[in-house]
Parts: structure tokens; C-alpha cells; sequence
């Protein structure tokens, strides 16, 4: 008969190894990582050959492990980041705990837990199942995708380089990361390259601003504002980019005036680099409404703005994913993240089954988030801390899915895990009671002060207290991080905030929108 393993966490891309990494270091040692492949990494061991990080290695970084010094402005290629998680994993013994070619093909209740199948037939029995499984895994595509036949046709997940588009007439579908990453490369090199939005391209950042990392500004500075200030941010950072008299910078206002929805940036994701602009301003891709039909088997594309595009050689749909656990019973199968628990724990499971990964921030970064997610998980499981009962655990997800499609509006119903990143990590950090001290900081340690929040939000603020905190390393760490300049950001978030306190409390606060 096979023992029961307290713990089993299914995959070995960075939201796996976090989690492992959690379980052991809060004492429980029989934890067990399961991954199909032979090699750590998830996503980014199996993705196009030039892929840049988005988020900074200031904002990538797991709290508790260093970047290197002199990275804090520099974005990983992919490469760099599995060394990174390869020494990270070293470090702290995770290797050992990783089964590799372990693919889970069933796991359903049983009573001591779990009951996994894996593919070689073999059976692996636990209390606790934790899914860092990815959710950029399955394609997610337009109800029109079976009517390209006489093109070729790629998913982004399937795109590896440019090579099979050169000289062709191209038409990129989708604005986020994956369509600015892949627009561009195909764009230097096709003879004609279209890019099809049916609404905007998120909210366009650049990677950087100067020798800075852009994503240093996602900080509290300007986030710690109420979300309807977030109209007022967009209309700010739109003169800010015209002012550069940069035909870059101008494309780049120009797609982010396409966001008409209610918090403007904060009701949507961000696109965290320039590729798309630059792809427009500087190789003379075109940009087109959504698609509206589609003739002779994709050769001839019809959009929503009256636009024909003919002789259409090839499309690339970069049209995001849908989450799936194909190995899950039937009704967990395709879990709407809005029905869990903090994107983590469905109400009949309990602690016994959690997922890692399932809050996609709309700004900052993923690894943070799957940090924490693993931190709260591990605390449950070491019998540190209790989740609520679960008819609490429903109304709590139900009054969170409400804010957070209140704010998000269509990015929100589309991308089902899709969260405010500020008001998500905070919102963890409180119930594992590692918010940041920041009166007593301010008052006695100012310039860490600074870095918690002028600084970016990243995962090592967390650290300074509460359970799993590790203050003497969290601080030398955050005194290497950057603090961001006096710049048109934290102008603007002063700017809120005087706004604030001097219309609190003659009059009220404007009651939130309806749902966009
Ligand atoms: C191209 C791309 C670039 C990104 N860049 C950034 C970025 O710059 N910054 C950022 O914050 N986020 C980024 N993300 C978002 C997010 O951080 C990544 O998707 C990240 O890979 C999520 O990690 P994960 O561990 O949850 O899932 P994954 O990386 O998908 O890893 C899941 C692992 O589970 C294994 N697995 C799956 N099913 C099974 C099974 N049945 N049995 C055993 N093993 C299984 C897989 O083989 C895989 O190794 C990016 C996403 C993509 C797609
Ligand atoms: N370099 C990097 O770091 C990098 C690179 C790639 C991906 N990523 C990450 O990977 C994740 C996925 O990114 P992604 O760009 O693949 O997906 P995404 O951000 O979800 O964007 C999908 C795009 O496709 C559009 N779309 C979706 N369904 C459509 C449909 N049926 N018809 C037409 N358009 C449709 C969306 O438009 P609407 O907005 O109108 O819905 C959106 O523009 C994100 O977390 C991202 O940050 C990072």
C-alpha cells in the first residue's frame, strides 16, 4: 500500500517551486513536486526564442533570494530567469523534492486527501494537492478561427521566431504582451504586418524609462489612491508620453486612449513594453478594429472599422488563454478563479486543494503573487492559521469578484483571473499578518520607508514581519532596491492625494460605476 504524502504540488514552473520551497521551509518535509516535463521552468522553458521578461528583476524576485547586485533595472530573457529559478531551487533544496517526467493524468478525492494517477500507471496518494499548473497553457480562441483554412495559422504559445514570415502579409491578432512581442518581430520582417484590436491594447508601458526600470513606479506612491482616481492617471500619463515628441511615444498615447473604460489604466491590464508602438511608429505596421469576417478562407479579412485586408498569407492569434485542469474531476475542471477563495481554495476543499497561480495581476508581476499565495498555503498547512468556514470562503469570493469586475469591466469578465495586484497582495498580506510596519518605518527608518513605498511593490515587503518574515534579510535587501525618481508619476500620486485630503470630508467620496 503507497504512504500518504502530506503534500503534493503538481508542476515545477516558478509557481511550483515557490510553493514547494514554502511547504519545507514552514516544516513540512514529506512534500512531494510532481512535473511532466524534465525540467523546471513551466512556460518559459518552452516559449519563443527571445522572450524578455516584462516585469524587472526588482520586481520579478522572490523576496528571500537576490538578484545580483547591479540587476535591479535589468529584464530577464528567459534563459537568465530559469538560472535564476535553477539557483533559487539549489538554494533551498527544492531539486530534491521534484519528481521529473511525473505527468498527473487523474486526481480526484479520496479519503485520505487526494488520489493521484499518473501517466505510467503509477498512484500517489495525499493529504494536500496543491495545482501550480499554469493557466497560459490551452489557446483561447475567436469563434472565427475554424474559418482561416486557406492561411496559416499559429497560436502565439506555438510561435518560436520570425523565420516563416518574411516577405509574407501578416495579420496579428490581440493586443497584449504576446502580440507587442510578436508584432514586432514580425513587422521588421514581413512585407505587410496588421495588427487587429477589437478594443485596446491594455494600457502600454515601456520596460523603461531612462537607465530605470518603468515598473519601479508600481508603487504605492501612486497605487495607495482610490481606483477612480484612475482617469485622472490615464489622462496624465497620456501628456506625459506626448510630450516626448517621439513618434514612439505618440503611437504609444495614441493606443492608450483606446481604453475608454471606467477607472481607465486601473480597469485594465498592462501591455509592459513599447514593442507595439515601435512596431507601428518605426515599421509601418497598421492597426485595425476587431475582426468581422472572414472570406475566402482567410485570404480576405473584413474589421470592424470598414477595413478590408487582402491577401492575407498568414494570421497569428495572440488571443490569450483559458485555464484547464483536463485531469481534475468533471466540474473543477475549467474553475471559474472568481469562485475561489481568494483565487486559491474552493469551498468544499478547503485547505486539501489550492491552486498557485490563478491571480493574474494587472500590473507588477505574477512571481510575487504565487509567493504569497504559497506562503498562506503553507501556514494552512502547518496548522499555523485556518481558513474561514466555508459559507464565509463563498460570500468572501462573491464580494471580491464584485469589486474586482466592478473595476476591471471587460478585461475583467474576459481574463476570469485577473486582479488589482495592489489590492490583491495587500489583501494576503493581511491575512497572513505580514503587512509592511509603515508608521513605525516611517518614524524610525525613513529611508526604508522610501523603498516600501516609492520603491516597487514587490514581494521582499512582505518579509519585514508576521509569520514567515525574515526582517534582518528583508531589509538589507530592500536598502539595494531602487527608489523612483521625483518623476510625472509620483507627481501625479501626490497630486491625488492632496486632491483627497482636501475634498475629505466636506463631501463624499463619488460612488463607484456600475459594472462597465
Ligand atoms: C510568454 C510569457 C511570458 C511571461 N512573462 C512574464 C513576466 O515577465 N512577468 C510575470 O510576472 N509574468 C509573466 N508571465 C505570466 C506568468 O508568470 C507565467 O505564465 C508563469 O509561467 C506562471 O507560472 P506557473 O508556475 O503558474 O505555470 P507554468 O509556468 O505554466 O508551469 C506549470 C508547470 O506545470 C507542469 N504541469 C502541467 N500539467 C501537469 C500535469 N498534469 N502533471 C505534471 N506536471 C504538469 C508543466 O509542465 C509546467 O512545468 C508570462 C507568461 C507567458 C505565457
Ligand atoms: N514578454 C513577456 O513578459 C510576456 C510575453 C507574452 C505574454 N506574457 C504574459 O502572458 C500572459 C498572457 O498574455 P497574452 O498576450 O498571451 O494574452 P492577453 O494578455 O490575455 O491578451 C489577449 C489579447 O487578445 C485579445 N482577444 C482575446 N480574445 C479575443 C477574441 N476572441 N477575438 C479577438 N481578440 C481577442 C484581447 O483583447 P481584449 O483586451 O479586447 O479582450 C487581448 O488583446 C499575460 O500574463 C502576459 O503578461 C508576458
Amino acid at each position: 500500500m503507497n504512504a500518504v504524502r502530506e503534500c503534493v504540488v503538481i508542476g515545477a514552473g516558478p509557481g511550483g517551486l515557490v510553493c514547494t520551497k514554502e511547504l519545507v521551509e514552514q516544516g513540512i518535509d514529506d512534500v512531494l513536486c510532481l512535473e511532466k516535463s524534465q525540467a523546471i521552468g513551466g512556460v518559459f522553458a518552452d516559449t519563443y526564442d527571445n522572450l524578455t521578461l516584462t516585469s524587472s528583476c526588482t520586481f520579478s524576485m522572490f523576496s528571500d533570494f537576490w538578484i545580483g547586485d547591479g540587476r535591479q533595472h535589468h529584464f530577464w530573457s528567459k534563459q537568465e530567469v530559469l538560472a535564476y529559478w535553477d539557483a533559487y531551487a539549489r538554494h533551498f533544496g527544492v531539486f530534491e523534492r521534484i519528481r521529473f517526467g511525473a505527468e498527473v493524468v487523474s486526481a480526484e478525492p479520496a479519503p485520505c486527501g487526494w488520489r493521484l494517477v499518473l501517466a505510467d500507471g503509477g498512484e500517489v496518494l495525499c493529504r494536500r494537492l496543491a495545482l501550480a499548473v499554469g493557466g497560459n497553457r490551452f489557446p483561447n480562441l475567436p469563434d472565427w478561427a475554424d474559418d482561416l483554412q486557406g492561411v496559416s495559422v499559429l497560436h502565439s504559445k506555438d510561435y518560436r521566431n520570425d523565420a516563416a514570415f518574411s516577405g509574407k502579409n501578416v495579420l496579428v491578432v490581440g493586443g497584449g504582451e504576446s502580440a507587442a512581442d510578436i508584432t514586432l518581430e514580425i513587422a521588421r520582417v514581413a512585407r505587410r504586418c496588421t495588427v487587429s484590436l477589437r478594443s485596446s491594447a491594455g494600457w502600454i508601458l515601456p520596460r523603461k524609462r531612462g537607465a530605470m526600470a518603468a515598473d519601479i513606479a508600481t508603487h504605492r506612491g501612486l497605487y495607495g489612491l482610490p481606483r477612480e482616481f484612475g482617469i485622472e492617471v490615464s489622462r496624465q500619463i497620456i501628456r506625459h508620453e506626448a510630450d516626448y515628441d517621439d513618434p514612439v511615444h505618440d503611437a504609444a498615447a495614441k493606443l492608450n486612449a483606446r481604453v475608454t473604460a471606467a477607472y481607465g489604466v486601473w480597469s485594465t491590464y498592462g501591455t509592459k513594453n513599447f514593442s507595439l508602438p515601435e512596431a507601428v511608429a518605426r515599421h509601418g505596421c497598421g492597426v485595425v478594429a476587431g475582426v468581422t469576417g472572414v472570406e475566402d478562407g482567410g485570404r480576405r479579412i473584413r474589421f470592424a472599422d470598414g477595413e478590408v485586408l487582402d491577401g492575407v498569407d498568414a494570421v497569428v492569434l495572440c488571443t490569450g488563454y483559458r485555464s484547464r485542469l483536463p485531469f481534475l474531476p468533471e466540474p473543477l475542471r475549467a474553475q471559474d478563479p472568481r469562485a475561489l477563495y481568494k483565487h486559491m481554495f474552493h469551498p468544499a476543499y478547503g485547505d486539501s486543494l489550492v491552486w498557485i497561480g490563478l491571480a493574474r495581476p494587472g500590473y507588477g508581476s505574477q512571481f510575487p503573487i504565487m509567493e504569497m499565495q504559497a506562503r498562506y498555503f503553507a501556514l494552512l498547512a502547518a496548522g499555523r492559521m485556518a481558513l474561514p468556514a466555508p459559507e464565509r470562503m463563498a460570500e468572501t469570493a462573491a464580494a471580491d469578484a464584485q469589486g474586482y469586475l466592478r473595476q476591471l469591466g471587460h478585461s475583467g469578465r474576459r481574463i476570469r483571473n485577473l486582479v488589482d495586484y495592489h489590492r490583491y497582495m495587500d489583501d494576503l498580506a493581511g491575512l497572513i499578518g505580514c503587512m509592511p510596519p509603515f508608521w513605525t518605518l516611517f518614524l524610525l527608518r525613513p529611508r526604508l520607508w522610501l523603498r516600501v513605498v516609492y520603491g516597487a511593490t514587490q514581494a521582499t515587503q512582505f518579509r519585514l514581519r508576521g509569520p514567515g518574515g525574515k526582517p534582518a534579510l528583508a531589509r538589507e535587501i530592500l536598502m539595494k532596491l531602487p527608489v523612483s525618481r521625483f518623476n510625472h508619476v509620483v507627481k501625479v500620486g501626490l497630486k491625488g492625494r492632496l486632491w483627497y485630503a482636501l475634498r475629505w470630508p466636506w463631501r463624499p467620496r463619488p460612488s463607484e460605476p456600475a459594472e462597465a
